[in-house]
């Protein structure tokens, strides 16, 4: 993908005004922008969330906030500052209940008797195995898993690259294109996205 082609690509799918606002200011936070969610990956978040129907969303890592048309979990009062503050603003404080903590102890307490129908995973890479199988157990079937960063901007593969963060992405990669109980498609949107539906 060319930067010319992200960009038409950008300039060809819904964004509203408030989620380009809310990525202008988290440009001005500096080099930890990049752990946003990117327009593209936004704007096909939302389609893939109207074209199931979904009415009960969970996020696992919300930063700020730009992935959040959902009910969402992060660890950081600071980022999630300004997530609370666009929540607000969008109309969506009443229906996006942000859990702040370690996602897995948050996750574990939650029944899956009250399913999800759709799950976003963008939250630290070691853990992602971990937030999968909770993802799974949490979802009903029929339900849609979204998983950032599979890419891990190429680096899942190159075997060289040992880094816990990139071993763990490697291995739910592989975890996932072996699982039978999803069907799977991963997809060269923004630094890789895999959509694992619950069968
Ligand atoms: C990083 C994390 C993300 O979730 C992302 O989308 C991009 C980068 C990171 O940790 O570098
Ligand atoms: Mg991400």
């Amino acid at each position: 993908m060319t930067a010319e082609l992200h960009r038409y690509a950008v300039e060809h799918s819904d964004r509203d005004d408030l989620l380009r606002e809310l990525a202008e200011e988290t440009e001005g936070l500096g080099g930890i922008a990049v752990m946003m969610m990117a327009p593209e990956q936004g704007a096909l978040t939302t389609l893939l969330v109207r074209a199931i129907g979904a009415r009960r969303a969970l996020e696992v890592g919300t930063f700020t906030g730009y992935g959040a048309i959902s009910l969402a979990l992060d660890v950081s009062e600071e980022w999630t500052a300004i997530a609370r503050r666009y929540f607000e603003r969008a109309g969506l404080s009443d229906r996006i209940e942000l859990r702040l903590g370690p996602a897995l102890e948050t996750l574990s307490g939650l029944d899956a008797d009250d399913p999800f129908d759709f799950a976003f995973i963008d939250a630290d890479k070691e853990s992602y195995p971990a937030y999968y199988e909770e993802a799974l157990r949490l979802l009903r079937p029929g339900g849609l898993i979204a998983i950032d960063n599979v890419f891990r901007r190429g680096t899942v593969l190159d075997p060289d690259d040992r880094e816990p963060a990139t071993l763990a992405v490697r291995e739910l990669n592989d975890r996932i294109a072996a699982d039978d109980r999803v069907l799977t498609a991963m997809i060269g949107v923004a630094d890789g996205i895999t959509l694992a539906l619950k069968l």
